[in-house]
């Protein structure tokens, strides 16, 4: 099973970027983790971030074409506005679980709709670079049944 992990804007910042929030991990460190964790459980991660909403729009909308069977995706701030990205969840029809590092609906009133989570397979929020993990878990349980 092949899966596409999607980052969004400012993700390359992890690490350095409000760590009370978002904590120390990067995404190279949180990748490398999903990957090792993938292989273990037979699918096969690759991962692209952007700070460029249509890349991440041409991204998903290709994931079938380049044989994924499903996506994790950080769509960052784009959550919460693009309609774009929801269209091409809905396009593709490909199994894709919404994630984030922070708890979203916790923070500012506009982080707390998601135009994606009703396109999605499920969310995972609120437990840092577990919320990939556990994303990874659930979407590989998905895809093996
Ligand atoms: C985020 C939450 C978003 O509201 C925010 O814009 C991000 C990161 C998260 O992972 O907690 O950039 O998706």
């Amino acid at each position: 099973m092949k899966i596409l992990l999607l980052n969004g804007p400012n993700l390359q910042l992890l690490g350095t970027r409000e760590p009370g929030i978002y904590g120390r991990d990067t995404l190279a460190s949180i990748t490398a983790e999903v990957t090792v964790l993938g292989s273990e459980l037979g699918c096969e991660v690759s991962a692209r971030q952007s700070n460029v909403e249509g890349e991440l729009v041409s991204w998903i909308g290709n994931a079938r074409a380049e044989g994924f069977d499903g996506i994790i995706l950080n769509a960052a701030a784009y959550t919460h506005t693009s309609v774009a990205l929801r269209d091409a969840i809905s396009a593709v029809a490909l199994p894709t679980v919404e994630v984030h590092l922070s708890n979203t609906a916790s923070r500012e009133e506009f982080r707390h709709r998601s135009l994606i989570a009703p396109v999605c397979l499920g969310v995972i929020a609120g437990f840092g670079k577990d919320s990939y993990i556990l994303a990874l878990r659930a979407l590989c349980a998905k895809l093996s049944r």
